[in-house]
């Protein structure tokens, strides 16, 4: 794996933080990339303020030794309800790309979730990981492509398989159309001219790139007769990965495991992602990258636990930058969280170092803030250690009990 550069971590002490750096190492085509959201950015913002909306209840004046952060998830025990999302061409933020997020996440007893759109094998992924690691499927490249994916992602040992329901075609980002993705990532070397000085500014990135041999295929998606897919942008990428209730049928035959449906907006669907299989489902807007205008994912995340009833495992993303952002969620129902642009920007920023400090900043952030809200465990989280104003604050109550039982 290509070493990470020198990271100095004094003066990091947010995920803001890391943001801020991502910003100065990484093209700005590369960063808009993963920092931004569709169309107007709503949701995208959106997804952060509605933390802003719930307050906690601390018990303070409370004492007690170690703090339980661990859980699990479809049954695999995880250290911390924080798994790291599929984040989309990773090894363009850095060299070591999935292959430093897998391993920074089994480091700390987590779970990693492998985005079809990446640029190291799945097997490697996986071996690089001493936790569970999830792969995420698209369509992308067809059945055939889906199909060898999944048999390939049953032999590498893939714990669980996600399915993306909420990708019809891909959102407008209007920042990857101004900064010239698509140009930089096609063909035609004239296209992308205009668009060379942002990649010039960033020499040492320029060179880790190079020596990494330049523009990563995509090695997961092997086409029938085809073979390896060549790296498209997102564009052409998500139009091809549209997911429909009925692919979710053939999916389940072919993976006998867990199944997750990321990108449940509403009860409806969280209740047909259930009856459809899953065994747990994502509440998710897809980081705002979408459809904007959708609801942040906190607000709809108790309409979704309570549709489900128990029978499935709840899990959102979106939003979360502190530690006790996760403690939020999971005071409103969810089993855990994924972060994705969280652990995106230390990538950005310092490789698998870099995804290591964001997962230490959230890992601390999260047991601070049980200590101070005066909670020894994860586990005994519920909602009456916070306030929400949010519209159906009259479903909350139907909350308690189902997952945790120890209200008061
Ligand atoms: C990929 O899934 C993306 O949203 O960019």
């Amino acid at each position: 794996m290509v070493k990470a550069y020198n990271f100095d971590l004094s003066g990091i002490l947010s995920i803001d933080d890391l943001r801020s750096l991502a910003e100065k190492r990484v093209p700005r085509v590369v960063f808009d990339y993963l920092d931004g959201g569709a169309e107007d950015e709503i949701t995208l913002r959106e997804n952060c303020r509605a933390f802003q909306d719930v307050t906690f209840r601390p018990r303070h004046a409370v004492a007690f030794g170690a703090c339980d952060m661990s859980t699990s998830v479809l049954d695999m025990a995880i250290s911390m309800p924080i798994l790291l999302a599929p984040v989309g061409y990773s090894r363009l933020m850095h060299p070591g790309g999935e292959i430093a997020a897998a391993a920074a996440a089994g480091e700390v007893g987590t779970a990693y979730i492998l985005s079809t759109i990446s640029g190291h094998a799945m097997e490697k992924v996986r071996a690089a990981s001493a936790g569970p690691v999830f792969y995420q499927l698209y369509l992308l490249g067809g059945r055939g492509a889906a199909e060898a994916a999944i048999e390939r992602a049953k032999d590498a040992g893939f714990s669980a398989l996600v399915v993306t329901i909420d990708t019809a075609v891909a959102g407008l980002r209007e920042r990857d159309f101004r900064n010239g993705m698509k140009q930089l990532l096609g063909e035609n070397s004239f296209a992308k001219i205009p668009f060379l000085p942002q990649i010039l500014s960033r020499p040492g990135w320029l060179l880790r790139f190079l020596r990494d041999g330049g523009l990563p295929k995509l090695p997961n998606i092997v086409v029938p007769g085809e073979g390896i897919m060549p790296l498209v942008d997102i564009n052409a990428a998500l139009a091809r990965a549209a997911v429909t209730w009925n692919d979710l049928c053939w999916i389940r035959e072919l993976w006998r495991g867990p199944l997750v449906v990321k990108g449940v907006l509403t009860g409806e669907d969280a209740k047909r992602a259930v009856d459809e299989g899953a065994a747990a489902v994502v509440v998710s807007n897809h980081g705002g990258r979408q459809l904007d205008s959708s609801p942040a994912t906190l607000r709809v995340l108790p309409e979704i636990v309570n549709a489900v009833e128990g029978r499935a495992e709840v899990l959102m993303d979106g939003g979360v930058r502190r530690g006790s952002d996760v403690v939020k969620a999971i005071c409103l129902g969810a089993r855990a969280v994924l972060v994705g642009r969280a652990y995106a920007y230390g990538l950005a920023a310092g490789g698998r170092e870099g995804v290591t400090h964001s997962i230490a900043i959230l890992r601390s952030g999260l047991e601070r803030t049980l200590r101070l809200l005066g909670c020894s465990s994860i586990a005994s989280l519920d909602l009456s250690y916070i306030r929400t104003n949010f519209h159906h604050a009259n479903l909350l109550p139907r909350l308690t009990g189902t997952r945790h039982s120890s209200m008061g």
